[in-house]
């Protein structure tokens, strides 16, 4: 195998290549989907949701994504692992945002941040990519503005809002972010996107016009009983599964069958 590289997934928009993209928060998880051949792993901040219960990402902090970040790197050969800027570590101005990127490329040893936002962080954007950390941009439904939108529905529906993120997305391109995600927006809009960019645009509730995708990796195993929407294709049963198993062990504890003769010294 060959690292994945930003620059392998500009190559791969360009030879018509789909680029797939998983989250992993921890070790193990992120060594099985580099395993599995997944070309970019996520280190979300929607490990906020999944790996901490919370109910938005908002609360997740800096030196948390960064404990996340660096496991995942340990278990990663192959992947680029890209690491979510967490809210409130980057709005505030430029300084503050280089900050806290240069802390994830130097605690974590992730190979690119993701930040949320179109023009709104402009300046930010520009100061890391001068210090050489590329960046993936996120529009469309952004989860740390969800107090914002009040709801997790379908974004840029109308047309003011479909134009602002076209523009964005361009933008970022122009500034030099090597991807885009675009999260719970109409396909078409996606597709209209993706066509007009040079760089990789990954969908996910985005529809199947565009570069690539990416799902959080708890909901595409089925882990998560509670979360069906539209967009999700769920791979496995997992929570099902580990329940029945978790399950049996526990009556094999109590019924003493486990451990047997052969289980023990
Ligand atoms: O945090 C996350 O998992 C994400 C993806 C859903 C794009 O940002
Ligand atoms: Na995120």
């Amino acid at each position: 195998y060959k690292r994945i590289t930003t620059k392998s997934l500009i190559e791969m928009k360009s030879q018509g290549e789909k680029i797939s993209m998983l989250t992993a928060y921890d070790f193990t998880m992120a060594k099985i989907v580099d395993t599995a051949g997944v070309d970019v792993i996520l280190v979300g901040d929607s490990a906020s949701n999944v790996m901490a219960g919370h109910e938005t990402t908002l609360p997740i902090t800096l030196d948390q994504m960064i404990y996340h970040a660096s496991s995942v790197v340990r278990g990663v050969e192959r992947a680029l692992v890209v690491v979510d800027l967490p809210f409130g570590t980057y709005q505030s101005d430029p300084k503050e945002a280089l900050r806290s990127a240069i802390r994830i490329m130097k605690e974590s040893g992730g190979h690119a941040v993701k930040m949320e936002g179109g023009k709104e962080i402009k300046d930010s954007v520009k100061k890391l990519l001068h210090a050489g950390i590329p960046v993936m941009g996120h529009l469309g439904l952004t989860p740390q503005s969800i107090y914002k939108f009040g709801s997790y529905t379908v974004r840029a529906k109308e047309d003011a809002e479909a134009e602002k993120l076209l523009e964005d997305a361009m933008l970022l391109e122009n500034l030099g972010c090597f991807a885009v995600v675009l999260e719970k927006i109409p396909a078409a809009l996606a597709k209209k996107v993706a066509e007009s960019l040079t760089i990789p645009v990954i969908g996910i509730g985005a529809g199947g016009g565009v570069d690539g995708q990416v799902l959080v990796i708890h909901d595409m195993l089925g882990m998560n009983n509670e979360f069906s929407p539209r967009f999700l294709r769920r791979y496995l049963n997992l929570f099902e599964d580990m329940t029945t198993a978790i399950g049996q062990y526990s009556a094999d504890v109590k019924s003493s069958d486990f451990p047997n003769e052969k289980e023990q010294y």
